[in-house]
């Protein structure tokens, strides 16, 4: 297949290309756009047809469901139900980077779904990507726009090295200013709960319902006997190429200890990669050491994360080691994808 690629530049919605690839969705076709969050592998959602090619050229396995994303907060037709819950999280943080869960309408096909009863719903806040829903006039079906398993892409470089050939359209913009995936929360239980961290923390989402909490298959490292409740969370994922540790413990101790392992990594000629963090990367000296900003701004770290984890493969490394960050507010989101990118191989020191 042949893909075009366009860069639209400073956010230009005038750009032809907008219309052009809200054309090919219209017409059933797949366009990679960028979002506030990670960039998207759109299709129509209500094509089922459509959404199937999706699968095809992600790799994905058929049941993981997929997101759809909306211009507005008309969702009336795409859901059974609003409760009072969701309203208030659409009116507070739509748009933005926060998918519900809630019960879908017969119009929602099975392969969008993935054979659920329930849909998972975003309006994202990056203005192409509303722009293009808008001009395609249908909801639009996205899973972020990688390979299957591999780390989410945040800029057009990564979409056109994992997708370049496999779709018809790719839409560059600005680098993903989260740089992480949208919070989900599932709307249709009592208690709410959140099935995946991301940049709207769990304090946010508790000025709206207190009780709200986060599925335990996610703070507990997912033992092999629990099942998180976002089909997608239980795959491998966010994987750079070769193995990745996560150090865990006091910021002086991670270090200490990082630098013990390299002097054995050293005298047995195994080349590392550290991803360390503004405070911290000048404590080591063996090694291929990235940082990933500044400790005082999680932000900044969320924004580089998944762009430095795919800049390690094109390094000379044999294994990668990652510190530990603390686990509240975004951390939580942060530590949620190092964890799996390190098939949860943490070391407590
Ligand atoms: O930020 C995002 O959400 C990005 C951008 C492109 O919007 N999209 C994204 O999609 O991350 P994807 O497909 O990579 O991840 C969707 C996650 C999966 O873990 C999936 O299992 C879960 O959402 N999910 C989708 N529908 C669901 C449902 N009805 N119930 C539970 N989990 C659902
Ligand atoms: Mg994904």
């Amino acid at each position: 297949m042949k893909t075009k690629i366009v860069k639209i530049e400073n956010e230009n919605l005038l750009d032809k290309a907008l219309i052009e690839a809200a054309t090919i969705l219209k017409d059933g076709g797949l366009v990679v756009f960028p979002t506030e969050t990670v960039y998207g592998l759109g299709a129509n959602a209500l094509n089922s047809k459509a959404v199937q090619s999706i699968f095809e050229a992600k790799g994905r396995p058929q049941d993981n469901p997929l997101i759809i994303h909306v211009a507005n907060k008309n969702i009336d037709f795409l859901v059974s139900e609003i409760t009072s819950f969701a309203k208030k999280l659409m009116d507070k943080f739509w748009p933005g980077p926060l998918t519900l869960i809630m019960k879908k309408s017969d119009i929602v096909p099975n392969v969008t779904s993935a054979g659920l009863e329930t849909v998972g719903i975003r309006m994202p806040s990056n203005l192409i990507a509303r722009q293009l829903i808008e001009s395609a006039g249908v909801p639009i079906a996205a899973p972020s726009a990688n390979l299957s398993g591999k780390p989410s892409p945040t800029t057009l470089e990564s979409c056109v090295e994992d997708l370049k050939g496999r779709v018809d359209f790719i839409i560059g913009g600005e680098m993903s200013k989260v740089g992480l995936e949208s919070t989900i929360v599932d709307c249709t239980v009592d208690p709410p709960c959140v099935l995946r961290p991301g940049g709207i923390t769990l304090e946010m989402l508790k000025t709206v319902d207190e009780r709200v909490y986060i599925d335990s298959a996610i703070l507990n490292n997912m033992n092999q006997n629990e099942k998180p409740r976002a089909p997608g969370m239980k795959y491998r994922h966010y994987a750079p190429n070769v193995p990745m540790k996560i150090i865990s413990g006091d910021l002086d101790n991670i270090v200490e200890y990082i630098n013990k392992m390299c002097q054995e990594y050293r005298n047995n000629s195994i080349k590392v990669g550290i991803i360390a963090t503004e405070e911290t990367k000048n404590s080591y000296s063996y090694g291929i050491i990235k940082s990933l900003g500044t400790r005082k701004d999680l932000n900044t770290v969320s924004y580089n994360l998944f762009n430095t984890l795919r800049s390690f493969n094109n390094e000379d490394v044999d294994l990668i080691l990652g510190e530990s960050f603390l686990e509240e507010g975004i951390g939580i989101a942060i530590m949620n994808r190092l964890k799996k990118a390190a098939g949860y191989d943490i070391i407590k020191v």
